[in-house]
Formats: structure tokens, C-alpha cells, sequence
């Protein structure tokens, strides 16, 4: 019964006694189980487009801990590709882009109806976990926010400042807003189609939310995402959506409202009674220990797990770190922070 699942009764703003609990990055390279796969799959990108392969690798995390749900594995960068963008990754250091930074590149991207073609495998992956989650487990979605996919198709990577990016804003207003549009017509398709594949939640990360300020951040973060929320809804009304403006401060402050989001997470740069208190009194929140407990592990970890589910009690609350978890963690320290959060 999808009603009883503990990720959606969250999401539709019931407090539980203890929060159901995911992690971003949970099928990542802390896990040998996900380096065997990606080596049989050759590199990262194969990964993504082998659905078998990507089924198994995003079920290892809920064999391995029985997570609360389960988040399809693809990344935010394949949306670009489909719209006509090269995409690779290099070895050690992350994408690259073909760059795209006037009117005759933006005039290149495919339109959002032919998108399928080149992200069908997404979809094959979301129908196989449908049939293959066990029935507790919810099934997530998910796309880059706009403002974040567009600051690595302008730089071709990703970049500390986001510099190219607000360069573009500043010289040339049409393409960049046109870039925007795009990506945003683009996510609706995309994330309309892992819903009807199965996806039962959708999460968007705008993980450069942070370096929009003032007027900018209403215009090329909230904007697009509220316009997302709502195209969403009225074609799959009920679904429910998680946003992450990441870094968004004192932002957060009003973001379910502003966008239609069902859940706003929260990264660990604000801490979890500031944001139980001004960002959950709106509405159900996700995060936001911090990543770096899965490498450090000990007590501090436990003392910071039992203060996370603590501050967020009161209100509807989906436990998860505050960013995705690193290579470096050690599966063990997981599995404490499960048990802390389980177990209290
Ligand atoms: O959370 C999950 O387990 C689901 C899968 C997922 C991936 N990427 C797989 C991945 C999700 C939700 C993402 C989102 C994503 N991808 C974001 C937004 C979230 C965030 O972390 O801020 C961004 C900015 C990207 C773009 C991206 N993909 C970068 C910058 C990198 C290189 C950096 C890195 O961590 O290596 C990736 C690669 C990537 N995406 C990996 C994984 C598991 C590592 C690839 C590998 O196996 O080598």
C-alpha cells in the first residue's frame, strides 16, 4: 500500500516517531559492491545506460541497509546530453561539456519531445526497480534544477563559482534565459517520464543554489522549480516533490511556499535546529547531518545522528546527510547512523 510507505507519509506531512531514512549517493563508490559493477560496466556513463546494470547497482544499498527508498541510478548531466550536449567524464577529476555560450549553440538543443531517445535506458531502469523494490521501499526520481545543469553546459565543467555561468547572465540575458527555458521544459519531460515509468517521488538538486543571490535567486532558482512543481502536478497530480536549493542560507526561509515543493532539503551548512525551526515549520524536511561522520565514524557521529532526528522531531522529517556521501566513508559508519536513527 503505497499510503503506508514511510517516505511518502513524511512527504505528505505526518510526523513519525522515527524518520525514515535515505542517503544521496547511496549506490556510490564507498561501496565495493557498487566498484565491482561500474568496473563491469566499463565507466561511469555505461553504467548509467546498462539498466540492468544500473538496477543492480541501486539496489545494493538497500540489500545492504534497507534504506527507505531507493534512488534511481543516472545523473543529473544526462538531461544536456539527450538535448545534444557531449558529455564524458575524466578519470579523478569529473564531467565535461561541449560548451554552450551564444544564440547558434542554444539553437542546437534538440526540444524537450526528443529528449527519450537517448535517456529510454533511465526509464527501463525506473520500470525494473518498480518491480524489483521490495513493497516498503519508496522509488525516487530525479533531475538537475535548471540553474545548476545550466552552470556546467555554459563551463563545460563544474567550476567552485559558478563564473562562467553568471558571466553569461550578465552579457547576454536571451541565451542565457534561453538556456533556462529549455533545461526547465526539458526537466518537465524528463521527470514526467520517470513518473510514469514508476517513480513514486521526484527529488530536483540545485546543488549551486548557493551562489545565486537576491533577485537572481528568485529569478533562476525558485522560478524554474516552482514552474517544474507545478507542470508536474497537473500531469501527475499528487506527485509528491523534494527540492534542494543547496547552500540557500537564509533562503530556505519560505521555499516550500514559494515553489509548491512537498519537502525541502537542507544542507549541512545551516544547522538542524535552525532549519526545524524556520524552514520545517512550512512543511516536511530533509537532511542534513553532515557527510563527513561516514568517514570520521565514533561518537561524534552518534551524538550528531541522535541531535539531527532530535531538532526535527516535531515535525515531518526524512533523515539523510546534508550532501552526498563521499568515497572515502566507511560502509560500517553507515550502518551506525541507521541504527542510531532506528534504534535511538
Ligand atoms: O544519489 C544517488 O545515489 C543517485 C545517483 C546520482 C549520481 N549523481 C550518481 C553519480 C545522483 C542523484 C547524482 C546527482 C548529481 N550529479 C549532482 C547533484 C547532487 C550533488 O552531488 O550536488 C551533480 C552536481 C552531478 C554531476 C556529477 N556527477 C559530478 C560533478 C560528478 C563527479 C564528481 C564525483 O563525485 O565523482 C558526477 C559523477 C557521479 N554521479 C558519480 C555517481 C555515483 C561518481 C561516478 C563514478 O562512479 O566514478
Amino acid at each position: 500500500m503505497a499510503a503506508q510507505k514511510t517516505i511518502l507519509r513524511a512527504l505528505s506531512g505526518e510526523t513519525q516517531p522515527i524518520p525514515p531514512i535515505w542517503m544521496m549517493r547511496q549506490a556510490g563508490r564507498f561501496l565495493p559492491e557498487y566498484r565491482a559493477t561500474r568496473e563491469q560496466a566499463g565507466d561511469f556513463l555505461s553504467l548509467c545506460y546498462n539498466s540492468d546494470l544500473a538496477t543492480e547497482v541501486t539496489l545494493q544499498p538497500i540489500r545492504r541497509y534497507g534504506f527507505d527508498a531507493a534512488i534511481v541510478f543516472a545523473d543529473i548531466l544526462l538531461l544536456p546530453q539527450a538535448m545534444g550536449a557531449d558529455l564524458w567524464f575524466v578519470t579523478g577529476e569529473g564531467p565535461r561539456l561541449s560548451t554552450i555560450t551564444d544564440q547558434a549553440g542554444l539553437d542546437r538543443l534538440k526540444p524537450a519531445s526528443a529528449i527519450h531517445e537517448t535517456l529510454n535506458p533511465v526509464y527501463q531502469t525506473v520500470r525494473n526497480l518498480a518491480g524489483a523494490l521490495p513493497g516498503e521501499t519508496t522509488l525516487i526520481g530525479f533531475a538537475g534544477a535548471p540553474w545548476t545543469v545550466a552552470s556546467y553546459m555554459i563551463a563545460g565543467r563544474g567550476t567552485p563559482d559558478q563564473g562562467p555561468a553568471h558571466a553569461l547572465m550578465a552579457e547576454n540575458k536571451v541565451v542565457f534565459e534561453g538556456i533556462i527555458d529549455r533545461l526547465t521544459e526539458g526537466t518537465i519531460e524528463y521527470l514526467s517520464a520517470q513518473i510514469v515509468a514508476g517513480a513514486e517521488m521526484v527529488k530536483l538538486f540545485d546543488s549551486w543554489a548557493g551562489s545565486l543571490k537576491g533577485e537572481d535567486f528568485e529569478k533562476y532558482a525558485v522560478a524554474p522549480t516552482k514552474r517544474i512543481i507545478s507542470a508536474l502536478k497537473a500531469r501527475h497530480p499528487g506527485i509528491p516533490v523534494i527540492a534542494f536549493p543547496r547552500e540557500a542560507g537564509d533562503k530556505y526561509i519560505g521555499f516550500h511556499a514559494k515553489t509548491g515543493a512537498d519537502c525541502v532539503a537542507v544542507d549541512n551548512s545551516v544547522s538542524a535546529e535552525w532549519a526545524a525551526e524556520n524552514v520545517q515549520k512550512d512543511g516536511c524536511v530533509q537532511g542534513n547531518l553532515s557527510p563527513s561522520h561516514m568517514v570520521t565514524g565514533g561518537e561524534a557521529l552518534v551524538r550528531e545522528t541522535r541531535r539531527t532526528v532530535a531538532a526535527f522531531r516535531n515535525g515531518p522529517h526524512i533523515f539523510n546527510l546534508g550532501h552526498g556521501i563521499t568515497p572515502d566513508a566507511d560502509p560500517d559508519n553507515v550502518q551506525r547512523m541507521i541504527d542510531t536513527v532506528r534504534g535511538g
